[in-house]
């Protein structure tokens, strides 16, 4: 079909639908996103990332969902694709009136319009579709048949989601500088590298994504719903959800640098005060976006305060060690997102003068709460709102 034939619709045409692309028009997708995304990569290689994100224990067997807007009237492969994005349905908490539940929950992410058909409303007709279709969306195993939250993190502010549901939750971070061996060995008082281990993949499974750690989880917001008004809501920090981050960083690695191999420090850990942190490597095309993520920090509130500056000191021995993985790699930062008052005294032991910044344009979290239809309360917090949950 020829463009001119056609006449664009309208954003809020009953002709309008999101349906599920073929394989040749996600393609389409990625190949018209690339030119936002693609940064370091060049369009072929973007595809391939995308494929082998796509194909991660997070991700397969249709656990991620690509979506386009398109009009209802054109046959598939031979209609443009107004909007398109991603949906990845993930395991997730639930916790309220002291009892819990494994859900589904979904993150959204990837959308965009091409450049000739913005500001038309397609974008926005496509995420109001999405929330309808989220309700049920992955849902028939689940007890409750209905999608209870679903999170996404907007780069375009806070008010364009916000209109359509997703509202905007704590989005803040903290970044401490790479620091290279000569800086290391002046050291800093009170951090103890003796104390660190590092983890590889197999020993963040095993210490931070092990059976007895999910229960843990489960126990946790299980206890803070009791006696609270708030449900409570998180998704798990599982291994499916670390590897996914780290599925990015290895074939970055791969294209990028393949003399020095695959990243295999993936962490670190003081075991003896049950503290551990995991991370990923950004690679970006500019600098602020070579980053090294902090995905998780695990560690067991402290019940006294002895065995809180045991803890406080054993998170910054961890994050030192982050600083100079960071170097090694070229990352010019380390960066925790939204870190607990505990996190934040072990960043202040490192850095006194690091202050935490509240970002107000890229990466707010925000999260689309279905609860209250479901007689759920008004209101939710969201737990682990870190950066491994990011998608
Ligand atoms: C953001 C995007 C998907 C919007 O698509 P669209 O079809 O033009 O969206 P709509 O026509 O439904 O809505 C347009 C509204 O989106 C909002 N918006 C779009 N880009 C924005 C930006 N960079 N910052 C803040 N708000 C923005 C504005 O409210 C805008 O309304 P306005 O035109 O009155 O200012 C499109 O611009 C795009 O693909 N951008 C590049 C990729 C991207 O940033 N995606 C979002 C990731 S969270």
């Amino acid at each position: 079909m020829g463009s001119s034939d056609y006449s664009m619709p309208l954003g809020d045409s009953p002709d309008l639908c999101l349906v599920i692309p073929t394989p040749a028009e996600r393609i389409q997708c990625l190949k018209s996103n690339a030119l936002e995304w693609k940064g370091v990569l060049d369009s072929d290689q973007y595809i391939q990332r995308e494929n082998h994100l796509m194909s991660q224990e997070m991700t397969k067997d249709g656990a991620m969902t690509c979506w386009v807007l398109v009009d209802r009237k054109l046959a598939p492969d031979n209609r443009p694709i107004l909007s398109s994005c991603e949906s990845f349905g993930k395991r997730a908490l639930l916790a309220h009136d002291g009892k819990i539940e494994d859900i589904t929950a979904h993150g959204v992410g990837s959308v965009f319009c091409r450049p000739e058909f913005r500001r038309r409303g397609y974008a926005g007709r496509m995420i109001t579709e999405l929330a309808k279709k989220l309700d049920t969306w992955q849902q028939e195993n689940t007890v409750r048949k209905k999608g209870v939250f679903s999170v996404l993190y907007s780069d375009i502010g806070k008010t364009f989601y916000g209109e359509r549901g997703w509202k905007a939750f704590p989005s803040s971070h903290f970044s401490l500088p790479s620091i290279s061996k000569d800086k290391f060995r002046q050291g800093v008082s009170g951090v103890d590298l003796g104390l660190v281990r590092d983890m590889q993949a197999d020993d963040v499974k095993r210490l931070m994504c092990s059976d007895v750690v999910m229960e843990r989880y489960h126990q946790v917001l299980r206890d803070a719903s009791r006696g609270s008004q708030k449900a409570k809501v998180g998704f798990l920090p599982d291994y499916a959800a670390m590897s996914w981050h780290w599925a990015r960083e290895e074939f970055y690695a791969k294209i990028l640098i393949p003399e020095k191999g695959e990243p295999k420090v993936k962490g670190a850990c003081v075991e003896s005060r049950k503290v551990f942190v995991s991370w990923n490597r950004n690679f970006g095309s500019t600098e602020k976006d070579n980053v090294l993520y902090i995905l998780r920090t695990l560690y067991e509130e402290p019940k006294s305060p002895a065995e809180e500056n045991a803890v406080v000191e054993a998170i910054a021995a961890t994050l030192y060690r982050a600083q100079l993985e960071a170097y090694e790699w070229g990352k010019n930062r380390v960066e925790i997102w939204n870190p607990s008052p505990i996190v934040e005294k072990a960043v202040a032991l490192l850095n006194p003068t690091a202050k935490v910044e509240h970002r107000e344009k890229n990466s707010i979290c925000s999260l689309k709460w279905n609860g209250k239809q479901l007689g759920l309360g008004e209101d939710v917090d969201w737990y682990w709102n870190e950066k491994f949950a990011w998608c």
